[in-house]
């Protein structure tokens, strides 16, 4: 049938009917479900990562015995895009991005349909090998540069996080310590230890630093934000940043990693640290392209005012001053925060959407980095457009007052209407370049999906 189907797949309509088609492996659509078959393989690769002993959520579900017990809120949670956290609209915009870990809409039905039918076992025969997780304690990215550590190691001040203790949001600084400017091809960040890895949510590391080329706007006078972009961030599943080919982000001496780590209860005292690696470029190969990580949106205190028992949008622009191509979207908005756009306004006045998260959680910082083929190229003279949404009505559970006037700030019940966005700047012949070989690519990859 695979085959056939390959065969047929220049066809649009047949390449519909062939997702239709059952294969030997799933449960067609009359069929049930069963956990061994259909749903242990779905968990596998999109739920384990998190949910199994020691990692960040509250159950394992490894097998039948241990996911049984959750079924109902298994359904609820996956049919409404609440699990896996991933918070971008499917309906518009870019959807090819390096980190997806979302569900096809046709594993959400085999999940439900699973469920609906009583969450049977099936054969245990059908059950597939268990996967294997990797030790994540060493470097991984140590190996590729032929080195056992990173460069540069920077940690967090260690945070003790009591049983019980309700979620911290713990934000000490570290110098860098650099004395000259370097450029950094990788990055990879980790909590210290495994039981560290279980209270730890997530953590941004950010990186301060005083930068002439790229100073901050006056409009953009965003206090303990001025000039702290995002340089890493470590959520369950992303370990370590690769920068794309010929590029990097350049550190500057005197610099600081500000950290914000979101700690959670462990059941047990835990006391950890998070350790930032950072690969450089050796001196002499340094890329050609600069990575910037900006902040885009309504970024001071006059640009955000949310009246009660309403929902408001919010908006800011960004004009980019040199070609580039946007690398990653990630949305920052607390308790209030519901949904975000970015757009690009062209030079042409033509207007396309990037990116638009609608379904935005607090609890998961998410950054939707862009596939290599996928990450826009955009023209100097382009306005990037972020639109951010606030519910500040009893609608919103997460809404701790919807009785009172919301404006900017650093605390979790102030609001924030920005979203960190890297771009990698070219010059116009090297935007040219770029746009011709991604261009030729696409041509070439058309041709072999019809040679199949
Ligand atoms: C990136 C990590 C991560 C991934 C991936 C993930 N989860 Fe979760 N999940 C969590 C965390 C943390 C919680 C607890 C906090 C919360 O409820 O948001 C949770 C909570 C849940 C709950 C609610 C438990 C309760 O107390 O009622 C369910 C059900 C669930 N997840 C199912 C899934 C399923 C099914 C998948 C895969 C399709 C999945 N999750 C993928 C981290 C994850």
């Amino acid at each position: 049938m695979k085959r056939v189907c390959k065969v047929l797949g220049i066809v649009a309509l047949a390449a519909a009917l062939c997702a239709l088609a059952p294969s030997a492996q799933a449960a067609g659509p009359g069929a049930t479900p069963t956990f061994t078959r259909d749903v242990a393989p779905i968990l596998q690769q999109k739920c384990e990562v998190c949910h199994r002993a020691d990692s960040i959520a509250p159950m394992s579900l490894r097998t039948f015995e241990e996911a049984r017990p959750w079924a109902r809120s298994i359904k609820a949670r996956v049919e409404s895009r609440q699990m896996p956290p991933w918070h971008i609209d499917k309906s518009v915009g870019i959807q090819e991005f390096k980190n997806d870990r979302s569900l096809t809409d046709e594993e959400i039905q085999t999940i439900v349909r699973w469920v609906d039918a009583g969450a049977p076992k099936g054969d245990p025969k059908d059950m597939p090998p268990p996967q294997a997780w990797p030790n994540e304690q060493g470097w991984l990215l140590a190996k590729l540069y032929g080195q056992t550590e990173p460069d540069l190691i920077i940690r967090s001040t260690p945070w003790t996080q009591k049983a019980g203790a309700n979620d911290t949001w713990w934000k000490p600084v570290a110098e860098t310590g650099l004395t000259e400017p370097r450029w950094v091809r990788a990055i990879e960040l980790r909590p210290g230890t495994v039981k560290g890895r279980k209270i730890t949510h997530h953590a941004i590391a950010r990186l301060q630093q005083e930068d002439p080329e790229f100073p901050q706007n006056a409009d953009q006078d965003a206090g303990s934000l001025t000039n702290t972009g995002t340089f890493m961030e470590w959520a369950v599943g992303k370990q370590g940043e690769i920068m794309r080919p010929k590029s990097g982000k350049l550190m500057l001496p005197g610099s600081k990693i500000v950290w914000d780590i979101h700690y959670s209860n462990g059941g047990e005292d835990i006391t950890d640290v998070v350790e930032l690696g950072i690969y450089l470029y050796p001196k002499g190969q340094e890329p050609k392209h600069r990575q910037v990580l900006h902040l885009m949106g309504a970024t001071n205190a006059g640009g955000v005012d949310i009246p009660p028992n309403t929902v408001k949008a919010t908006q800011g622009f960004f004009a980019l001053r040199e070609n580039g191509r946007v690398e990653s979207f990630q949305p920052h908005m607390h308790l209030r925060g519901k949904a975000m756009s970015m757009e690009a306004v062209l030079p042409s006045g033509q207007t396309v959407v990037l990116s638009y998260a609608n379904n935005f959680n607090f609890n998961w910082h998410n950054s939707y980095v862009y596939a290599d083929e996928a990450a826009p190229l955009l023209p100097k003279g382009t306005l990037l457009k972020i639109t951010a949404w606030h519910d500040n009505t009893a609608a919103n559970r997460s809404n701790p007052d919807p009785n009172v006037w919301v404006g900017y700030g650093d605390r979790t019940v102030d609001e924030m209407a920005h979203a960190w966005v890297n771009v990698t700047y070219m010059n116009d012949e090297d935007y040219k370049a770029e746009l011709e070989a991604r261009k030729a690519r696409r041509a070439q990859r058309t041709t072999e999906q019809q040679q199949q």
